[in-house]
């Protein structure tokens, strides 16, 4: 069995030429939470409010682009006429959504009317390494937009299941198409993750990894082919790990972390993990984990850095929060700590 996760780089990941040191990371996401206050409070109250309430045209005109196939036909400097031949879309209304998304940056338009690739674009396209357009697949899903609208300061029930007639993981699970979509996305974020871990955390093989709720184990995959030695298990629902990648030193183990996880590991892995669940729940996986982990085990727990980007409603307790626990927090009423 050979691996079927090629090994990523900064560039394919986040498209900079390696990763920056922690401290230059925290620098600059401070540097942008202060430029975006000033863009903010550089315009007046109403200004800001229209321009909140048509953000949600950002949402729509990304994903109409990306399924019309834009990004992937936009290989070089071209006409809109030439780009709408390509992608069979109309002329009239791809040209306005073009300039909408020029003032994006997702791609641009020159002095002269063509239309550009830009780094952006680029990260969009369906063969690019990285893997993010699978985002747009899974955000730019009925389900994932139904549930946001039903967003209601009213009630305190979870938007994705009222919407869906499901809660979020039995919904992924009862449809296929839909969860292989959302694992997708965070297969994005886990190889990002996982060419992060292998720099950031000292590994000593042949320790052994669990990687609970890891998804398709993609994080865990990176790590292996990064840190030659170490032996890893994702752990993770029955429908994710049907899904699961290959690689000769990774077990995929389907199970309920709130009912057990596997012991005797090395280190434990909840990434992205503790975010989905409200108190009672979340202390419930920890207890399964720290049941499983034997003495002198490390528990590694990674969840997204707090920017002001988008603060989540989840907490008023927390004045600021990161976009990936927001968006949880949003669509299933989940929980920044
Ligand atoms: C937000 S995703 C994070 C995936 C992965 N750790 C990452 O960062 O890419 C949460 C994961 O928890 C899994 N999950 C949900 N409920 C679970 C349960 N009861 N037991 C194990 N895994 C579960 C989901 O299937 C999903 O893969």
């Amino acid at each position: 069995m050979t691996s079927s996760v090629t090994r990523p780089t900064a560039k394919d990941v986040l498209g900079v030429p390696a990763l920056p040191p922690a401290r230059a990371t925290v620098a600059v996401n401070r540097l942008r939470d202060r430029l975006l206050r000033l863009h903010r409070r550089l315009a007046p109250p109403p200004v800001q409010v229209l321009e909140s309430l048509f953000g949600l045209l950002d949402h729509r005109v990304l994903v109409a682009l990306c399924e019309a196939g834009v990004p992937d036909a936009l290989e070089h400097r071209m006409s809109t006429a030439e780009l709408a031949r390509r992608t069979g879309a109309d002329a009239d209304t791809l040209e306005r959504l073009v300039r909408f998304a020029s003032t994006r940056g997702w791609l641009r338009v020159d002095r002269r009317g063509g239309v550009r690739p830009t780094a952006v674009t680029a990260f969009l396209r369906r063969d690019h390494p990285g893997g993010w357009r699978a985002w747009v697949d899974f955000a730019g899903g009925a389900d994932v937009v139904g549930a946001v609208q039903l967003l209601s300061a009213s009630s305190d029930a979870d938007p994705f299941a009222t919407s869906n007639g499901h809660g979020f993981f039995e919904w992924m699970a009862l449809h296929p198409e839909r969860g292989g979509a959302f694992d997708g996305a965070m297969e994005a974020g886990a190889r990002m993750h996982g060419l992060v871990l292998a720099k950031a955390l000292r590994w000593h093989p042949p320790e052994s990894v669990c990687d609970v709720g890891g998804g398709t184990g993609t994080l865990l995959a990176t790590l292996l082919d990064l840190v030659p030695g170490l032996t890893g298990t994702v752990l993770d629902l029955p429908a994710v790990v049907g899904r699961a990648v290959e690689h000769e030193r990774l077990t995929a183990v389907a199970g309920d972390a709130f009912e057990a996880v596997p012991s005797g590991f090395h280190t434990y892995l909840l990434v992205n993990v503790v975010h989905d669940w409200g108190d009672d729940d979340a202390a419930r996986i920890l207890a399964s984990v720290a049941l499983a982990a034997d003495r002198g085990a490390r528990i590694v727990i990674v969840e997204a850095e707090a920017t002001a980007y988008a603060p989540s409603p989840a907490s008023a307790s927390h004045r600021r929060s990161s976009w990936p626990r927001s968006h949880a927090a949003v669509v299933s009423a989940r929980r920044t700590r």
